[in-house]
């Protein structure tokens, strides 16, 4: 594991920054960029690979190691006064299930360094760091098919059952995220007092993600993603679930855009600490429909194949969330309709990449 730091900060006045876990993920690419078109040139981005050498620029530090490290989190700790973290490194829900216990490690465990982390920040800067999560539709476990279709929209307090464990790990981080941000070591004498020197842990429910420039890889709504770029690039794709099943999706820039609206929210009008988020909600079938308008030929390369085991976990989810409270309180407003996202974000883009 290298750590190494752009410069040398030792004897010196720590930098501000704003780390970024699981930086060269999916949704780190979007949010490094959209950060740095904020003007933000503090970024701290933690990975366990190299990250990709058109974000390095974007960011003041680049670091390559495990948020399980506690070592590497108390480096960074002096290296660095830390206001805002984005936590978003995580084993998906399909990887997780192959390995429960590790996704335990790496999401729940590693979510607690990084609060004791963003805690012993706050108590050394006595400032309050805001703590912003990627949560997710996985969190709802719903008994069935039956169940999903009569739910309808889920609402943030209903059927908080999980059946993954990687909505297992989610649910308990929303929990630990909660604790440490209003009740954390409440019986110590030495615990630091006032809001200032806080965590300020602020949650969104992710649906499935689409991006035009990055794929996932682990996830159970991957199907949609993978659907799309297959077609563009002429090849065939079997898709794991059945033609009717249904999540709910947004677009990678409101993804970001959406967790950069809850960050700078006034904590004021917030009344909960998670929030549900989402913009359409195809069914495969739909999904398929408009990529073989698309892609002349996909019609016939999309196929179905369907993965019992895969599409138990997405009867399991909601047909779609109920959202209002983010639009009510933080201004939630995703840009991107289905059919807007296809026509001015995924299709242009995706045409242009694969045409290089
Ligand atoms: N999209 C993620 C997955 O499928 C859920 O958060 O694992």
């Amino acid at each position: 594991m290298s750590t190494a730091p752009a410069n040398d900060h030792a004897g010196t006045q720590r930098n501000s920054a704003v780390l970024i876990t699981g930086a060269g993920g999916e949704i780190g690419h979007g949010l490094i960029e959209a950060l740095h078109r904020e003007g933000r040139r503090d970024v701290v981005a933690l990975d366990l690979r190299d990250m990709d050498p058109a974000l390095k620029p974007l960011c003041r530090d680049t670091l390559v190691g495990d948020i399980t490290d506690t070592s590497l989190l108390e480096r960074i700790l002096a290296m660095y006064e830390v206001d805002a973290i984005y936590h978003l490194a995580a084993l998906l829900s399909t990887r997780s299930e192959f390995v429960p216990e590790a996704a335990h490690q790496v999401n729940v465990q590693g979510t607690l360094n990084l609060l004791r982390l963003a805690a012993d920040q706050a108590a050394s800067h006595g400032r309050s760091v805001r703590f912003v999560f990627p949560s997710s539709i996985a969190i709802y476990g719903l008994p069935g098919a039956q169940a999903k279709a009569a739910a309808g929209k889920v609402r943030e307090d209903q059927y908080c059952t999980p059946a993954t464990m990687y909505g297992c790990n989610k649910l308990a981080c929303e929990h630990l995220g909660r604790y440490y941000s209003e009740f954390y070591r409440r019986l110590a004498k030495d615990r630091p007092r006032g809001a200032a020197a806080r965590i300020d842990f602020r949650c969104i429910r992710f649906p499935g993600i689409i991006s035009a420039f990055t794929l996932p890889s682990g996830g159970t709504s991957d199907f949609a993603p993978e659907m799309i770029h297959a077609a563009a690039q002429g090849k065939p794709y079997a898709c794991f679930v059945r033609p009717d099943a249904r999540i709910p999706f947004m677009t990678m820039p409101d993804a970001v855009d959406a967790m950069l609206r809850l960050a700078g929210a006034d904590a004021a009008r917030l009344s909960t600490r998670v929030y549900n988020v989402g913009a359409f909600a195809p069914s495969a079938e739909e999904i398929r429909g408009i990529v073989s308008r698309a892609f002349p030929g996909a019609a016939d390369l999309i196929t179905f194949k369907v993965d019992e085991d895969r599409m138990g976990i997405v009867d399991s989810w909601p047909a779609d969330v109920d959202d209002s409270l983010a639009r009510r309180e933080w201004g939630y407003a995703p840009r991107h309709t289905l059919a807007t996202a296809f026509s001015d974000y995924l299709l242009p883009n995706i045409r242009a990449r694969y045409a290089r």
